[in-house]
């Protein structure tokens, strides 16, 4: 039998409105060919415009939340630390033209706290030069953790109860999800890790409630289009019921 996947058919009218990927096996990667880790980061950079450039052109996907620095990374070497932001300033000056001409509106998710002013500088400028754009958004996490953006959230709410702008009846979930960094987009519909690991590593906790996950072993320096576009082939023939009864 042959069935939509063998085909590899992708429905165009079922793909998953926000897509996350946790971005993982960069030092794997870079270790199998005896290259050092940020070796292995530079080579990441690259499978990250082709994740770009494949969702775009599908269209259908109103926002791609990508994994780029956790809360947590702060732990590796200094080198490594100072690498990576290296490596995210030259991306983003090297891309946010292009970025930009795609109608792709660019969003970072984190603590800007702590990172480097010429980072931030970047950051701050890519957005408000996107703003406007509408054919998808790309969110970049850095410096994230989930605990920390629901504890941010947390803590405007309270801010505005101590004001009395607001009271304690009137918290909801709507509420917490408008105070979360990306308050616009949906909750995640496919989260992808890749690297072969399975856990969520404090990542989108409150929006990935009903996510479909799917893991791959392929290193994030390997992955292309073909991988993605499986990723959404395994999505499409999930049934998702959001906790309610099969459909029939
Ligand atoms: C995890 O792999 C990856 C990271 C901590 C960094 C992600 C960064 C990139 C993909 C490149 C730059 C990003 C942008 C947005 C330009 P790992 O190092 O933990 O891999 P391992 O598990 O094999 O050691």
């Amino acid at each position: 039998v042959t069935t939509s996947r063998d085909s590899g058919e992708l429905d165009p009218k079922r793909l998953p409105g926000h897509v996350a990927i946790v971005m993982d096996g960069n030092g794997r990667w870079a270790a199998k060919q005896g290259l050092s880790r940020l070796k292995g980061h530079d080579a990441g950079a690259k499978s990250v415009r082709a994740a770009i450039e494949a969702c775009r052109e599908l269209g259908g996907i109103r926002t791609l939340t990508l994994y780029a620095f956790s809360t947590e990374n702060w732990r590796r070497s200094k080198a490594e630390v100072s690498g990576l932001f290296r490596l995210l300033a030259k991306y983003i000056r090297t891309e946010m033209d292009n970025l930009h001409a795609e109608d792709i509106r660019v969003r970072f998710i984190g603590r800007r706290a702590g990172l480097p002013e010429n980072v931030t500088a970047l950051m701050d400028d890519s957005e408000k030069r996107t703003n406007a754009n509408r054919a998808m958004q790309v969110n970049f996490a850095i410096n994230y953790g989930a605990r920390a953006e629901i504890a941010d959230a947390v803590r405007s709410i309270a801010e505005d109860l101590r004001s009395s702008k607001i009271r304690p009846d009137a918290i909801d979930e709507a509420m917490i999800a408008a105070r979360l960094y990306d308050p616009v987009s949906a909750d995640l519909d496919l989260l992808i890790r890749t690297g072969g690991h399975h856990r969520l590593s404090n990542f989108m906790l409150w929006q990935a409630s009903y996510a479909e996950i799917v893991v791959t072993p392929t290193l994030w320096p390997d992955f292309r289009k073909r991988h993605l576009h499986q990723a959404f082939l395994d999505f499409q023939e999930r049934d998702r019921n959001f906790g309610g009864r099969p459909r029939a």
